[in-house]
């Protein structure tokens, strides 16, 4: 019962939240599909934590694609172990390397003063989504192997009978507890982006930060009371 709510109803409830919330946002506050960019509050560990948690990211979430797209393809890699353990090891790798970046990123939110004062709840919220989302991909990793393999032999076909609209849970009913909650914590996430600074992961632009030389970016946004003290700093 409780796994057809978690993983039959809720995917539903949460996509049409996701969806219906970026239409909403794209015909409301078009110009406000940043992540509100802080550089010029403070740049140093900005860096440290962006790099890694980009890239680390970025790329498990190519291999997250890969496989529900061509699961065939990843089964196929790993039915050599040499290939399977190179693939697995990868994964790793890049999970711990988001993982540095995004307690870095914590970090500096939390710590410095000019930056902690433009954090809103909202924005502890979407870190929160997003360090359960990376310890508990971690715990998947480590705890029960090999993962690149069950994902494609369930979760996969977990997700395509929900994207069929013939929801079949028997697919993850009987996963761990972790990897429940990696998976219900990503649903959570999805719907999460249209209200929060997730935003700007939709739209294609800030991919090219990742390689184009650092500039000061202006926010789109009316001055408050908040963040009135912070326009001398420009
Ligand atoms: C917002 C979306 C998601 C993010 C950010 C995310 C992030 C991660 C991270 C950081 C890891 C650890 C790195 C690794 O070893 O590959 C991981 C592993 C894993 N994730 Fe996700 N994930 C997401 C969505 C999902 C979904 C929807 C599923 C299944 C339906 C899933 C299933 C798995 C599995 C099975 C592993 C273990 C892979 C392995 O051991 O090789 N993830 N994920």
């Amino acid at each position: 019962m409780i796994n057809t709510m978690l993983f039959g109803a809720a995917p539903y409830v949460l996509l049409t939240l996701a969806i219906a919330g970026i239409i909403y946002r794209y015909t409301m506050s078009k110009y406000t599909w940043s992540s509100q960019s802080s550089q010029f509050l403070e740049n140093r560990t900005l860096f440290f934590g962006s790099f890694p948690w980009h890239y680390g990211i970025m790329l498990i979430l190519t291999g997250h694609i890969i496989g529900l797209i061509i699961p065939s393809v990843i089964l196929g890699w790993n039915s050599a172990p040499a290939r399977l353990y190179l693939l697995e090891l990868t994964g790793l790798s890049l999970g711990f390397l988001a993982l540095f970046g995004l307690l870095t990123l914590i970090y500096r939110r939390l710590t410095n003063v000019r930056v902690k004062a433009l954090t809103s709840g909202w924005d502890v919220l979407v870190l929160l989504i997003l360090l359960i989302q990376v310890v508990t991909g971690l715990g998947n990793a480590i705890l029960y192997r090999w993962g690149s393999n069950w994902y494609a032999g369930a979760a996969v076909p977990w997700m395509w009978s929900v994207l069929s609209f013939q929801p079949n849970v028997d697919f993850v009913s009987n996963l761990p507890v972790v990897t429940k909650v990696h998976i219900f914590n990503a649903m959570l996430f999805f719907a999460l982006i249209p209200f929060s600074r997730l935003a700007h992961f939709v739209v294609i632009n800030p991919y090219k930060y990742l390689w184009r030389p650092y500039q000061v970016v202006r926010w789109y946004r009316p001055r408050t009371a908040r963040t009135e003290h912070l326009v001398q700093y420009k």
